[in-house]
């Protein structure tokens, strides 16, 4: 058979990578930051805690000057909300504006776009004290929050990310340390469902609100959005993997798109007495909030089989999916390789996860995460040979350059992360980054920057617009 001619990536193709505050500023309490929920929870045993994470704070100029010599087009980096309101609400933190503002002029200085995610796990903890999601006020709290941003960043940054996974936020946050349920809360499921929707509320008002303030910017969720297989042909096989895939991913992007609640989602939080109250209004606002492009960020596909109402509900993270009895339990798939961590690798599931992403609701997509972790080792030379983080990288990127052929809109790729950080509950022996930070979990050591063997492949994969992988 004749090979297929590629598409090539378009000639703007926004190449870069990706951080999040709490994960690689440090300076938790500095310059009048005030604490979030990720400084204040109990840490994974065996785990760093989060106040000096990759130092950032200290080191953007290094930092940036790094990205820029791989040669970003874009830095997709976290505002901490607690850095910029240490109350959540009221007073501003000038220090904070003048952080993130030196941060995004560095940026812009070496010609990398900022790409500012709102929000990324780090809910000021004065507002937990407040119920934090749960408290329907939330929805002001992060209104005027946004506000903020768009008053004093919104001249420079064109490009808005609302809510980092949440879907993860709602499915897995004890495990990533942001799960807050009222003392007495006796239906769970509802409360976690009314935080969603709270959520939702707030991402609709904000998306809204940066059309009327920043005709020009554009603003995007992003979820974890990976397709969800069945296990078998089996009929019941493919209604759990429905199942899943309504509850795992379409909530989130029916809704932010179209304004609508899943009806497989609505019917399943009916059947559990779980469904969320609306305030007047809401229903108007969820259709007026619209994003101008998706953003998602992809690790690895699922794959579920039907579950009977005694399967056994375990705990999960972002990728290994979980049970929900009745609905659907997640099996492993035979056909997948899985990263030191455990987690599945399935490179051609990220071209199916675009193909249906694009078809269902047709926006230009930008992918803000995708990566490796792995135990990364430092030679005494200062070499990372990270060989298998450049296979998994280039087998994506592969699978990306067919979904463009097979006609996806695609406007970027930031794989996570630009430079090593702290995992959400794996500690900084799980590394991502292309840049090495010399430090670990419990010994800070030099905090020097070292290039990996990906930092110069990396290069020249963005050099030749993905020509050379
Ligand atoms: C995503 C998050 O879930 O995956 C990041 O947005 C996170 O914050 C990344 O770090 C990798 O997950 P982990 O658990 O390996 O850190």
């Amino acid at each position: 058979m004749e090979e297929r001619k590629l598409s090539p990536f378009p000639s703007k193709f926004l190449w870069g990578a990706s951080t999040s505050a709490y994960q690689v500023e440090g300076a938790s309490l500095v310059d009048g930051k005030g604490p979030s929920c990720q400084d204040v929870k109990k840490v994974p045993e065996g785990t760093s805690d989060l106040t000096v994470c990759s130092d950032q704070y200290h080191h953007y100029k290094e930092d940036v000057a790094l990205m820029a010599e791989m040669g970003f087009r874009v830095y997709r980096f976290s505002i901490a909300w607690s850095r910029i309101l240490p109350e959540g609400t009221g007073e501003i933190n000038p220090k904070g504006i003048e952080y993130y503002s030196n941060l995004i002029n560095e940026c812009l200085k070496n010609h990398i776009i900022p790409l500012v995610t709102m929000y990324h796990f780090d809910m000021p903890a004065v507002l937990e004290k407040r119920g934090g999601w749960s408290n329907r006020d939330s929805v002001d709290w992060f209104v005027n929050y946004a506000k903020v941003l768009f008053d004093y960043f919104g001249d420079r940054v064109k490009y808005w990310l609302t809510i980092n996974e949440q879907n993860m936020l709602t499915l897995v946050g004890a495990t990533i340390g942001t799960l807050n349920i009222p003392a007495g809360t006796k239906n769970v499921l509802k409360e976690v469902y009314q935080q969603n929707h709270h959520m939702l509320v707030a991402q609709a008002k904000v998306m809204e609100l940066c059309h009327k303030m920043l005709p020009n910017s554009k603003i995007g969720p992003a979820p974890n959005i990976s397709l969800v297989y069945p296990a078998s042909c089996k009929p019941e096989d493919i209604t759990a993997a429905q199942n899943f895939n309504a509850i795992r991913n379409w909530l989130y992007l029916d809704m932010a798109v179209n304004g609508k609640y899943n009806n497989l989602v609505w019917s399943y939080l009916k059947e559990n007495n779980a469904i969320p109250e609306f305030r007047d209004g809401d229903e108007e606002t969820l259709t007026n909030g619209r994003p101008d492009f998706i953003g998602f960020n992809y690790y690895s596909t699922s794959t579920v089989a039907a579950a009977d109402l005694n399967d056994f509900n375990g705990t999960s993270d972002q990728q290994s999916g979980g049970t929900v009895p009745g609905m659907y339990k997640t099996v492993n798939n035979p056909y997948l390789s899985r990263t030191e961590f455990n987690w599945e690798i399935d490179p051609v599931g990220f071209r199916n996860t675009l193909r249906e992403v694009y078809s269902r609701y047709r926006l230009p997509i930008i992918i803000t995460e995708n990566g490796l972790g792995a135990y990364d080792k430092l030679t005494e030379t200062g070499e990372v040979h990270d060989s298998y983080r450049i296979d998994y990288l280039r087998k994506h990127i592969i699978q990306m350059r067919l979904a463009i052929t097979d006609g996806v809109e695609m406007i970027g790729y930031c794989p996570w992360s630009a430079i090593d950080l702290i995992s959400t509950h794996e500690g900084m022996r799980k590394r991502y980054g292309f840049i090495y930070v010399d430090r670990d979990d419990f010994d800070l050591k030099t905090m020097k920057r070292y290039r990996k063997d990906s930092f110069y492949w990396y290069k020249q994969v963005i050099a030749s617009n993905g020509e050379i992988l």
